[in-house]
């Protein structure tokens, strides 16, 4: 089966990404680049692994986590929808089953909370997994050379670190954050993240977990 490890040296897949990143930059958003890509893969394969996944389940989620963002090499609008479809078919190109390539497929095509939901087990660790990828460097030096007050910005740039953990006796899946109150308050937090949470709680339940967040150790849901 198709691994992650073999899309890190894939031309096309990588000309690709990089074409993400150079569209994300433009439009000022923050880094797309293999870096978020990297940790959204292993972070969805580790929580597929520790919720019970298969084999199958780990790789295929590695595999979304990898590719989930390709679709912003087409346009940043409705981006989930047209990388989901990249994925399909360059995943059949490379011998994927069709079956297995939809499921892909599907699961990038509801990773955005616009447009998207939990449909799938692989598509809920996908969500969980990147919305969980807040981190200071993820800020452009564009960003904090001038200094601008973007509220995304600022709370990525308060951002020291985030993980996801999970209980499974209490059957949590818990966001943890670390943030700088001295860059960005709690608030800022709530106020860009209300929607991304009730994204995060309802892929949550649909792995049969209730969702969690703990900001600097302070259980705030
Ligand atoms: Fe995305
Ligand atoms: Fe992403």
């Amino acid at each position: 089966m198709l691994t992650v490890k073999e899309l890190k040296n894939d031309r096309e897949i990588l000309d690709l990404i990089a074409v993400t990143e150079q569209n994300l930059e433009a439009l000022g958003y923050t880094e797309h680049s293999t870096r978020h890509l990297s940790i959204v893969s292993n972070w969805a394969g580790d929580l597929m692994r520790e919720i019970g996944g298969s084999e199958y389940e780990i790789n295929m989620a590695e595999l979304a986590g990898f590719l989930h963002d390709i679709g912003n090499a087409v346009n940043r609008s409705m981006h989930a929808q047209s990388g989901g479809v990249l994925a399909y078919s360059l995943m059949v190109q490379r011998g994927m089953s069709t079956r297995d390539a939809a499921e892909l497929m599907l699961a990038i095509g509801n990773h955005d909370e616009k447009h998207g939901s939990p449909v799938s087990r692989i598509g809920a660790v996908l969500i969980l997994a990147d919305k969980a990828d807040v981190h200071k460097s993820r800020v452009r030096k564009s960003a904090i050379i001038t200094d601008n007050n973007d509220i995304h910005d600022r709370v990525n740039r308060a951002a020291e670190r985030s993980f996801l953990s999970v209980e499974n006796t209490e059957k949590t899946i818990t966001l943890n954050i670390t943030i700088d109150t001295e860059i960005s308050s709690v608030m800022d937090y709530f106020e860009i993240y209300f929607s991304r949470m009730s994204f995060c709680r309802r892929a949550a339940a649909f792995l049969g977990y209730k969702f969690s967040l703990k900001i600097n150790n302070v259980v705030l849901l």
